[in-house]
């Protein structure tokens, strides 16, 4: 058979949803021209063999990057809650779109708000020095680049005040899709925010932190937010977030 004749009827039978063929070697009858197997075929051939099509387009789940570019493009130019009205920019996420470990905020701060990056301020600076400080003693060869980091709320709240619930509701939808999209092995919330909107509980960071819990089904740690750490007067909060974030480093990457 002709190979372009043959190309269409794979493409004809993998938009049917047909995702093995069966070529029968019949007598007469000269077998179609098919590429190559990549594995060498044994000199009696059998037959019936198979060929594997690759999974149809509809069934085939799209990568992360996709979905991301998809959100974001939901996301639009939101004015779907108040906090759009004084924004300077949408802060999405940043990182590995394939990483097996996201980071939860709050929401963008001043610097955010002005880069269109999260954790890029001062809090920022403290996150990558514990993320990389805490794998580098750990012999773990992660730094932030290598995870994903994003807000609950998109927009920076007036005064870095904590975003009201139904802030939280309206752009929370999109920080589920971000974390459907990516699929991590864990989870990191940073911060009470982040801990309410990923597990519903209503108890502080300091009951919170240190334990596992589930988003969906993927593991969530809750540890201190590093803006809360940068105070002098917590100290010890400090070296708790470290144990945190050593737990998670380990769960996710040994
Ligand atoms: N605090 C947050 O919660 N998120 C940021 O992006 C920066 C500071």
């Amino acid at each position: 058979m002709n190979p372009e004749l043959l190309r269409q009827y794979l493409e004809y039978y993998q938009d049917l949803g047909v995702k093995t063929l069966y070529r029968r070697a019949a007598p007469g009858v000269a077998a179609p021209e098919v590429p190559a197997p990549a594995v060498d075929q044994p000199a009696a051939a059998p037959a019936v063999e198979q060929l594997a099509l690759a999974a149809p387009a509809a069934e085939r789940p799209a990568a992360p990057s996709v979905l991301l570019a998809q959100i974001r493009a939901d996301i639009g130019d939101c004015r779907r809650c108040p906090l759009h009205a004084q924004r300077t920019q949408i802060v999405f996420g940043v990182g590995n779109e394939e990483a097996k470990l996201v980071f939860v905020g709050e929401g963008p701060g001043a610097d955010e708000d002005a880069q269109g990056i999260p954790f890029v301020g001062r809090a920022g600076q403290l996150l990558t020095q514990m993320i990389d400080g805490t794998a580098r003693r750990e012999g773990m060869p992660i730094r932030r680049p290598d995870v994903y980091i994003c807000n609950v709320v998109k927009c920076r709240p007036p005064n870095n005040r904590t975003p009201e619930p139904e802030e939280m509701e309206i752009c929370g939808q999109f920080l589920f899709r971000q974390l459907e999209a990516i699929r991590p092995k864990a989870i990191c919330a940073l911060g009470g925010t982040a801990a309410r909107a990923l597990l519903n509980r209503r108890e502080g960071v300091t009951r919170l932190r240190g334990n596992w819990f589930r988003w969906r089904d993927i593991p969530v740690m809750v540890t201190y937010h590093p803006s809360y750490l940068l105070r002098p007067y917590n100290q010890n909060a400090k070296r708790e977030a470290w144990e945190d974030l050593k737990k998670v480093l380990h769960y996710v990457y040994d």
